[in-house]
């Protein structure tokens, strides 16, 4: 059977990694975060004191890196820095609310997509980010751009925190999130954007088996 790739592409929060998820283990294929490579350096770059804005250094940094992304036995990934489990540390808001800096900047970016193409070579893979219809695999056979509204997506947020028992502020999660739309649109390079012939799927009023079962169906039709 075909190994094909899927792209998933949409704004933050719009729920990319929890249907990318489920996609690939239906298929069997490899799931691939592109959002925690950009988190991993960006999370490196605040511990080991690095100017965010500061491209040059950024780029020695990243050589320095080397990014795993690993399945463990109940099946949820995680994250290494040279064999280091940062899969926690790449969470936190201070990194969520930097991750969008650290990403805009080409050196870092080239490096990251060289890496994403290296992982998506053999085909039988499900990825997700911003840029991965657009430019990261410009040849999937299947290109989704996920969207729902910021409110939907705060909330969708929130409750996901106070189910873990995080402390959450729904206004404050909307002007974080829409900071981070406006800041991965805007960029220069390989800024969030819907490649012409990805599917559009609206997810606001739909849940997670329903938006699932639409990819399914672009699989489907495609096999
Ligand atoms: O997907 P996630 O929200 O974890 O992504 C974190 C950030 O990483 C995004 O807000 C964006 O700045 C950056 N990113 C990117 N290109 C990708 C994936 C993520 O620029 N392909």
């Amino acid at each position: 059977k075909q190994q094909l790739s899927i792209a998933i592409d949409g704004p933050a929060a719009a729920g990319k990694s929890t249907v990318a998820k489920i996609v690939a283990d239906k298929l069997g294929y490899l799931y691939i975060d592109t959002g925690a490579m950009y988190r991993a350096v960006t999370f490196q770059a605040i511990r080991k004191d690095v100017n965010l804005e500061d491209e040059v250094s950024l780029q020695q940094l990243v050589e320095k890196m080397d990014i795993d992304l690993r399945i463990a036995n109940n099946q949820s990934q995680h994250v290494y820095i040279n064999d280091e489990d940062v899969t926690e540390q790449i969470r936190t808001h201070e990194v969520t609310n930097n991750v969008s800096i650290v990403a805009k900047h080409k050196h870092v970016r080239e490096e990251m997509v060289a890496r994403q193409r290296v992982l998506a070579k053999r085909g039988g893979v499900v990825m997700d980010g911003r840029d991965i219809g657009t430019h990261v695999l410009p040849n999937a056979e299947i290109k989704v751009f996920l969207l729902a509204s910021v409110d939907e997506r705060a909330h969708r947020r929130h409750a996901e925190n106070l189910s873990k028992g995080f402390n959450s502020d729904l206004e404050k999660l909307k002007e974080e999130i829409a900071r981070r739309d406006k800041l991965d649109s805007e960029r220069e390079i390989a800024p969030l954007q819907k490649a012409e012939d990805a599917k559009e799927i609206d997810t606001t009023s739909l849940n997670i088996d329903q938006v699932v079962e639409k990819i399914m169906d672009l699989v489907h039709q495609n096999e």
